[in-house]
């Protein structure tokens, strides 16, 4: 029997337990969790049935397998808290962004098995992208347990640390500029005066759901849908090429700014701030 702890059960930390305790994989009886206030653990143990401790080092001290659900900046102080009660082979999951699983290894110690995961929000409807990198001393037997857990909540894509934040950019980031896109389409039919806010958003947010599920399970290219409703002469065409004319550049600023972001956090999850 595995048995699986959870520190942090904030927003990613609770989704994750739900869904893992959704697909049959994991019991309720099988994971122990604790948060820093301790009310979101409470909370999630009230609607899922799980173990709450108070302390990181009771559920670090009880575990074959360690999800840490924590800010960035606050994974280097949760490890020194639980470094010493970690047992052998733990493996030792981080799904905090700007945390290298160098930073890990050195924060856990030699004796755990470091992974990082980027899950998504998407999760939440069993879909999109849940990114994986092993760290060096991960087995097989745990890759495919960790496979498992991912795929049954969505897909996971194996990559090198490398690709980890340009990837993260495009999954994990992705819905919520995504949406934000969507959101500043349906801004600009407002600005026109025709139309009440609510009803642009329902408008906008219907033919997206609508465009996603098109394109589920490879239905349709990206290329294909566009060929298909922005007919030659038509007036979609006029729309698209003005997009094409314009967003790449912005596209580029937005990458340039996660990516300013990310760098100065890393440099705060390393120096400890
Ligand atoms: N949000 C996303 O879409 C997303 C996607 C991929 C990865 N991530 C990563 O997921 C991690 C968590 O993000 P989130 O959005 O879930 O944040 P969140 O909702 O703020 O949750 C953070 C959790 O950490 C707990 N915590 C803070 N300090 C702690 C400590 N010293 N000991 C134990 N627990 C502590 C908090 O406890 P309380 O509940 O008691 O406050 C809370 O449960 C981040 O590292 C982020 O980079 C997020």
């Amino acid at each position: 029997m595995t048995r699986y702890g959870f520190i942090g059960t904030g927003s990613m930390g609770s989704m994750l337990v739900r869904k893992f305790i959704g697909t049959g994989l994991i019991r309720p009886a099988d994971i122990i969790a604790s948060s820093k206030s301790g009310v979101s653990a409470q909370s999630l143990a009230g609607t899922t049935g799980i173990t709450v401790v108070s302390s990181n080092r009771a559920v670090a001290d009880h575990v074959d397998v360690l999800f840490l659900c924590v800010k960035p900046l606050q994974v280097r102080q949760v490890l020194g808290e639980v470094r010493d009660v970690l047992a052998k082979d733990t493996l030792l999951i981080s799904i905090a962004g700007c945390v290298s699983l160098e930073n890990l290894r050195e924060w856990a110690g030699d004796h755990v098995h470091c992974i990082r995961i980027i899950p998504s929000v998407t999760a939440e409807q069993n879909a999109g992208i849940a990114l994986v990198a092993w760290g060096r001393s991960v087995r097989p037997e745990d890759k495919k347990l960790i496979l498992s857990l991912l795929n049954a909540i969505g897909t996971a894509v194996e990559t090198d640390e490398e690709h980890f934040d340009l990837f993260t950019d495009l999954t994990s980031c992705g819905p919520a500029l995504i949406v934000s896109m969507v959101q500043e389409f349906a801004g600009a039919a407002v600005r026109t005066g025709a139309v009440q806010p609510e009803l642009a958003e329902y408008l906008a947010r219907e033919t997206m759901i609508g465009t996603a599920r098109i394109l589920a399970g490879d239905q349709m290219t990206f290329d294909e849908v566009i060929r298909r409703v922005a007919t030659k002469g038509g007036s979609t065409e006029e729309g698209v090429k003005v997009l094409r004319a314009r967003l790449p550049s912005t596209m580029d600023e937005v990458l340039l700014a996660l990516d300013a972001k990310r760098r100065v956090t890393s440099e705060n999850v390393a120096g400890g701030k």
